[in-house]
């Protein structure tokens, strides 16, 4: 079994916590200094501490700490030449962990879908080990970048569901405002991206192929396709994700410029 440290058990360690405990195949050790982290993550972690050097022991230590911790956690993290430490910090560079371990460090920015399994991550190529992939891929989908698109990434990956529960409850809203209940309504909308992500992502036709498909001539989708296409709701999706991805580097500039 693979032994995985996630220090930091706040939302996104604790959704990778969730994650691995699903898969059954990690051996998993929750570290955090708040006993009330340590508490919500207890059913799964294999088992929960507030020392860090705990981490010395694993294959593979996450850090998951709030970007602006990142820095003390590591001046008390001894890691081995020999280990893999993945960073999630938004906006922290890989080469600034990497100065400060001796560990191979790896770059992910991961989202919050790693508790069911579904997360959407991207990864640098630098530092990917067969290993970290394996674990990745455990926890969802990943690709592989050039740690210069993390900010992009940022923003559609890592705020991504946000942009996605928004859509999903306008969706939601307009089988309510049909005569649905909130329930009804909130399940088939939901169930419908999920459904559509999961065609998209197993379908080799294009997107808009895919939706040739769904539109019969004279039908019903055309009629509200027609809608969207005359709209500007592509064009405020591109702007949501611009305006993230604009906030993630001007977060990043504290490190960039060190
Ligand atoms: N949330 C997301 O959707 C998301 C997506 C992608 C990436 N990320 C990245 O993931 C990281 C964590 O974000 P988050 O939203 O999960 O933050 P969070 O909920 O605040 O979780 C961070 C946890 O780390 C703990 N911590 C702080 N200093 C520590 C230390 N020295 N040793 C051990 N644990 C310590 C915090 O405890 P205290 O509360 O006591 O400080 C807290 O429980 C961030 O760097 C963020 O950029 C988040």
């Amino acid at each position: 079994m693979t032994n995985v440290s996630v220090i930091g058990c706040g939302n996104m360690g604790g959704a990778l916590l969730s994650g691995l405990a699903r898969t059954g195949t990690y051996d998993v050790t929750a570290i955090d200094l708040d006993p009330d982290a340590l508490a919500s993550v207890a059913d799964r972690a294999d088992r929960t501490t507030d020392d860090v050097a705990v981490a010395r022991e694993a294959d593979i230590v996450v850090l998951a700490v709030k970007p602006t911790a990142v820095d003390a956690v590591l001046a008390d993290l001894e890691l081995r030449s020999d280990q893999s430490l993945v960073t999630i910090a938004a906006g922290v560079p890989r080469a600034h962990v990497a100065e400060q371990t001796d560990a191979t460090v790896v770059r992910i920015m991961p989202n919050l879908a790693a508790e069911t399994g579904n997360m959407a991550a991207a990864a640098t190529e630098a530092g990917l080990t067969d290993e970290i992939r394996e674990m990745l891929d455990a926890v969802g989908e990943f690709v592989e970048i050039d740690e210069s698109r993390m900010d992009t990434s940022t923003a559609v990956n890592g705020s991504g569901p946000a942009f996605a529960f928004y859509l999903i409850d306008a969706m939601k809203e307009a089988g309510i405002d049909g005569g649905l209940d909130p329930e009804q309504a909130e399940t088939l909308a939901a169930q419908t991206f999920k459904g559509a992500a999961e065609t998209v992502l197993r379908d080799e036709r294009s997107v808009s192929d895919l939706i040739d498909a769904v539109c019969s001539p004279n039908g019903t989708t055309i009629e509200g396709m027609e809608v969207l296409w005359d709209s500007d709701a592509d064009a405020s999706v591109v702007e949501a994700v611009g305006a993230a991805e604009e906030r993630s580097r001007e977060l990043a500039e504290q490190f960039q410029h060190e």
